[in-house]
């Protein structure tokens, strides 16, 4: 039931850091992508104001509540079924949605429909974090990050690192407005977005 990332253990107090800056005063947070469940059964606690709800395909659900049920949270609800793909999405407002290296696994036609959503559920004011790795204009990738796109790529051609100004237009035409992107450990970055 219980699966286990290892990356998770690595990323996860560095996103708490930035996540402290940014949830203080939310109610309620949607994460998408929720993967294993370890983020939320992290994070939720550290906000206790805040009603966290995961989300994920239907096979990743079983981790997601496992994580949570083995841990002593309160604040994480039991895990929705989200599969962008159907564009239905589990709750129709909160202020606060967070999706973790996600966005270079989906598709662009995903990440589309991903942006289109959270601008629909949030509230004026609704932040959106990702985190993950980006690719910059003007900026070449690391070498790490070039091998990593390679592999992604390899094992489907529709994923892979995006460049952060096509996603920004994303956001831009979803009445997100950019905030602050703040560069992580590993190559990876922290963005975050206000709903205008
Ligand atoms: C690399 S994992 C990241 C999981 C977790 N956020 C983490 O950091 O460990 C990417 C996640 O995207 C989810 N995912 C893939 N396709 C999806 C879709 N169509 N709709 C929603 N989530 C999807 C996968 O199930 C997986 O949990």
């Amino acid at each position: 039931m219980k699966q286990h990332a290892p990356a998770c253990d690595r990323n996860q107090s560095y996103i708490l850091e930035i996540l402290q800056g940014i949830l203080p005063g939310k109610k309620k947070l949607l994460e998408i992508g929720s993967g294993t469940g370890q983020h939320a059964a992290y994070l939720a606690p550290h906000f206790p104001g805040l009603s966290w709800y995961p989300s994920d395909l239907e096979e990743n659900l079983a981790s997601i509540n496992a994580w949570r049920d083995e841990s002593s949270v309160t604040n994480v609800e039991s895990a929705r079924a989200l599969n962008l793909a159907t564009g239905l999405w589990p709750v129709t407002s909160c202020d606060a949605v967070v999706c973790i290296n996600t966005i270079h696994i989906i598709s662009w036609e995903l990440v589309e429909k991903l942006f289109t959503g959270v601008g629909n559920v949030l509230s004026k004011d609704g932040v959106f974090y990702v985190y993950g790795p980006y690719e910059y204009e003007n900026e070449s990738l690391s070498e790490s990050n070039v091998n990593f796109n390679e592999w992604l790529r390899q094992r489907d051609p529709a994923s892979g690192i995006r460049k952060f100004e096509n996603v920004n237009e994303l956001a831009r035409k979803n009445d997100l407005i950019f905030q602050f992107d703040k560069s992580m450990p590993a190559n990876n970055h922290s963005i975050v977005w206000k709903k205008n």
